[in-house]
Order: structure tokens, then sequence, then C-alpha cells
């Protein structure tokens, strides 16, 4: 897809489809006017007839007279005051979304009326629009078939059109866009494959494609090595498994190598390419779900990969532990005391909440390896998603200054956070008769608890990132498909290019 930015009025701009936001109560003067009065007073009168509003996301195809475009589609975008980044991503991703199953070859966006209400003008609009046209093309349901009719269109060409403003920049912005979205879209698809198809192995392989394809380098470890350095924890979980457990490591930038920042940053994620839970065995109840237990690591593997693209050499380590989490005859028991690789003793007491062994292994790792700051991503807990809901990240940071820096970058990328508070007296319920600490201990403050035992193996400046809750929904959205979503990658990405040269 090429994208091209025009600076223009929207009516003169050819185009098979020309979406127009719809800020507030529909003020047919200025442009809009003209653009209406051209449609032959279609918008005027479609809004009188309740059809065309400034409900979220909320698209109406209309003829398009006198336009230049041949169809218009007006898309709600809520209030001006509340617009933010997040649905300004959204409108792009509605709008391709809504074209579904139709022929469309050049879609055009006209970006003004976001552009003057939205910090940082037609710039961020471009960019943040571009990103969400990529991720509305999204559909997983083409991972496995060939005869999907409903998919948003593969479009020739993207045009965003702006009345001011310089067209370089802008188009900068909007590549810049394509390419967080492309990287979004690659966590996705990797995170959507199903357990028999993406083993740790498989998904290692993957890694090491995407790590050749954008010069990064790559270590992938197996159980061997990874015994031998001692990490039980990771061990524990991946040995209950035919397909063996990998520990993926990939850089960008020199081992140890500090960013301008003075930051050697680790991203961290969770890859249980499936988790049935274990021993501790989950009820059948959407175990199926569970194969998006890997989304964390799709997610580092494609933000350092999307930060390659974007600013090559800047230094950044990925670490990704993949396991299989399954029930079987060589699987760790609950109760089985094994070593983490930073020296502690750990009581397995649930073998499904397994995704904090596999990434303290790889936190202390990391931090053998140069890490300097961790941020970790993990579809860890079905109770955040009891508490923040599917559309909020929740989040665990030390030192505060560090969560600012976390916050300052998901502010840019569009994305929400809520963080949680890192209570210290429970760590005394973690208390184990045989070991250091157990892995669990019962329902009680459990979010926080998952919080704390990460904590154990951070002794630098520290973020966890939960997307138990919004690593990936169960229903469409005008928006999104079905299924991962990619969320935290362009707040990895961001986090990471503020330390590019
Ligand atoms: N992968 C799950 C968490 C999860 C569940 C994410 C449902 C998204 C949807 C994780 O490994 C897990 O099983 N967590 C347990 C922890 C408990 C045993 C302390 C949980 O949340 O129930
Ligand atoms: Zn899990
Ligand atoms: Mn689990």
């Amino acid at each position: 897809m090429l994208v091209r930015v025009v600076i223009d009025q929207p009516w003169n701009v050819p185009a098979d489809v020309l979406a127009i936001p719809i800020l507030g109560d529909l003020a047919l003067d200025g442009p809009l006017g003209e653009l209406d009065r051209r449609s032959s007073g279609e918008l005027a009168a479609l809004a009188a007839f309740g059809e065309i509003n400034s409900e979220r996301y909320c698209g109406t195809l209309v003829k398009p007279g006198d336009n230049a475009a041949r169809r218009l589609l007006a898309i709600g975008a809520g209030n001006a005051a509340e617009l933010d980044r997040e649905t300004a991503v959204r409108i792009g991703a509605a709008a391709e979304r809504r074209l579904g199953g139709r022929t469309v070859r050049s879609l055009a966006i006209w970006l003004d009326p976001l552009a003057a209400v939205l910090d940082g003008g037609a710039d961020a609009v471009a960019g943040l629009v571009a990103r969400g046209v990529v991720e509305g093309a999204f559909d997983p349901s083409t991972i496995y078939r060939d005869n999907v009719t409903t998919s948003p269109p593969r479009l020739d060409e993207l045009i965003l059109i702006s009345g001011s403003g310089d067209a370089v920049a802008l188009t900068r912005a909007a590549e810049r866009g394509v390419i967080m979205g492309e990287g979004a879209n690659l966590a996705r698809t990797l995170s959507n494959r199903s357990a028999n198809d993406v083993s740790p192995e498989v998904l290692a392989e993957e890694a090491w494609t995407i790590a050749e394809r954008h010069g990064l380098w790559i270590d992938v470890m197996g159980p061997d090595r990874a015994t031998e350095l001692g990490m039980g924890m990771f061990m524990a979980v991946g040995r209950g498994s035919d397909n063996p457990p990998r520990m993926i490591v990939m850089r960008s930038g020199s081992e140890g190598q500090r960013d301008s920042l003075d930051r050697h940053l680790a991203i961290i994620g969770k890859g249980v390419t499936f988790d049935s839970g274990g021993i501790s065995i989950k009820p059948s109840d959407r175990m199926e779900e569970m194969k998006m237990d890997k989304s964390g690591a799709c997610t580092v593997i494609a933000a350092i990969a999307t930060v390659a693209r974007l600013a090559p050499g800047t230094p950044l380590l990925a670490v990704a532990p993949a396991v299989e989490n399954m029930p079987g005859p060589h699987s760790t028991r609950p109760g089985d005391v094994v070593r983490a690789l930073n020296g502690k003793w750990v009581d397995i007491t649930n073998t499904d909440a397994e995704g904090r062994l596999i990434l303290g292994d790889a936190m202390t790792y990391a931090e053998r390896l140069g890490a300097t700051h961790l941020v970790d991503v993990a579809t860890l807990t079905g109770a955040v998603s009891r508490a923040l809901g599917h559309l909020v990240t929740g989040a665990f940071a030390q030192p505060a200054t560090f969560f600012s820096d976390v916050a300052a970058a998901a502010a840019r990328a569009g994305e929400r956070y809520w963080q949680l508070p890192l209570v210290d007296e429970y760590i005394k319920d973690m208390e184990s008769w045989y070991g250091d600490m157990q892995n669990s201990s019962g329902a009680e403050g459990s979010l926080v608890k998952s919080g704390l035992f990460l904590r154990e193996f951070a002794t630098r400046p520290w973020a966890h990132l939960d997307i138990g809750g919004t690593g990936y929904i169960r229903k469409a959205t005008p928006y999104a498909a079905r299924g991962a979503t990619g969320v935290t990658h362009a707040t990895l990405v961001e986090l990471a290019l503020a330390g590019a040269a």
C-alpha cells in the first residue's frame, strides 16, 4: 500500500472512498458545508434523518454528487473535546473495516477535522490514522483460509488529505504510522495462530526469520542450555510438553550498548504457546483461548522488528521465553520446589501460575545480558480483566520515575494503562515452608501478588504490563477484528525510540 499526502480540499481529491470524520454536532459550514453542497445536500439530509452522527466509529456511505471521490464515508469521531490519540487510530481502523467486502483500491481520509483539535496537529493525526488503517485491515479469519470475501479491502493507495501543512513531514509521519501498524499486525498474526501450528520451536523459527529480515542479532536457547544455566523456573513450565521450550533472545545494537537515555532497555514477553494450566489444569470452558497466552512474546518480537525498521541500530533487547504448559508424566507437580536463575527457591503451588515463572528467569537473564531497564508484557492474570476489563492494561512499576517514562510513551502511542500498587505487606502471604516463596497464594489480592512475585526478579527499573484483559478480544468491534489486539506494541516502540540517537 502506497501512502500519499495531498495538500488540498477534500472535494478535489479523486479516490474510491473519501472518509469524512464527524465530530460533535454536524455543523455544515466551512469545508464540510462545501462537501455537503457538492453532495446535493445528501450529508445534511442523512444527518437530519439521524443516519449520520458523531457516534464513535459509526460509518455511513453517502453518494458523492459533485465531489471527486466515488463514495463518501461519514465516520463518527465523538466529541471534539474528547478526541484523543487512541480515538484517532480507531477512526482510521473503523473507516477501513466499514469497507469490508467492498471493492476499494484507494481510500482517502480527510484529516483536518481531527488535526484541528488533537495535540500534535496534522503530523500526529497522519501517523495515527495511517496506523489505524493498517490495523483495521487486519483479518485473522484469513490466517488459515483463502476463501474469505468479507475482509477489509486491500488498498493500493491510502490518501491523506490536509488543507495545509508540509507534505514531506506529513508523509514521513504517515509512513511511520504504517510501519507501526504493520508491527502490531505481525504480533496479532503470530498470536492468533493456533497452538498446533505455533509451538515454542516454531515461534523461535519465526523470530529467526524476522531477525534476519531486519538485521537483528538472535540467540535461541533450548532445554539443555537453559538447564545448564540454571533456569529452573523456565524449565519447570516447559518440561511437561513434548514441544520443547525455547528462550528467544533478540538484540538491536551491540551487547550492553546504552541508548541516548543511557539505558539498555529490555522488553520481555510471556510466550506460553498453550496454557492448559498444567497439572493444576484449567476448566475446559474457554480453554481454547489459551493459545493466545503467547501474545506478550509475539508483541516484543514484533516491537523490536518495528524499532529496527524505524531507527536501525537503536540499542534494544527482546527476550521471549516460549513454552507449552501441559499436563503429563514429565510435568511439574504442585508442590515441586525449583531453583530460579537468580538463586531463589520457588515452591510451585499452582502450575497454572506459570507466566511469572518463565518471566522471572527471562528477567534475570536480561539483566545478565546488561539490561538496565526492564519492561515485561504478559497475559498474566484473569484477575486484571475482572479489574480493568478489555480496554485498559494493568501496569506495575518501580521506581515511579520509570513508570512516568512508560506512561509518556503510552500517551504518544495512544494506549491506556492503569497503574496498580505493589503492596509490600502481601508478600508475606507468598511465604513458603520449603522455598523462598510460592508462586501463587489464593484469590485475595492475587493481581497485586502476581506483580510482587515478578518484582523479586528485577533489580533494575522495571515495569510489568498485564494484558490478560486487553491482549485479545472475544467480540469484533467497529475498529478491530476479534482475537489478538497487538496492544502494548506501540507503547514499547515509543519507549525504545525515545532512546534512539
Ligand atoms: N494465562 C493465564 C491468565 C489468563 C487467563 C489470561 C484468562 C487471560 C485470560 C495465566 O497463566 C493464569 O492461568 N493465571 C491464573 C493465576 C492464578 C493461578 C494465580 C489466573 O489468572 O487464574
Ligand atoms: Zn498463562
Ligand atoms: Mn496459567
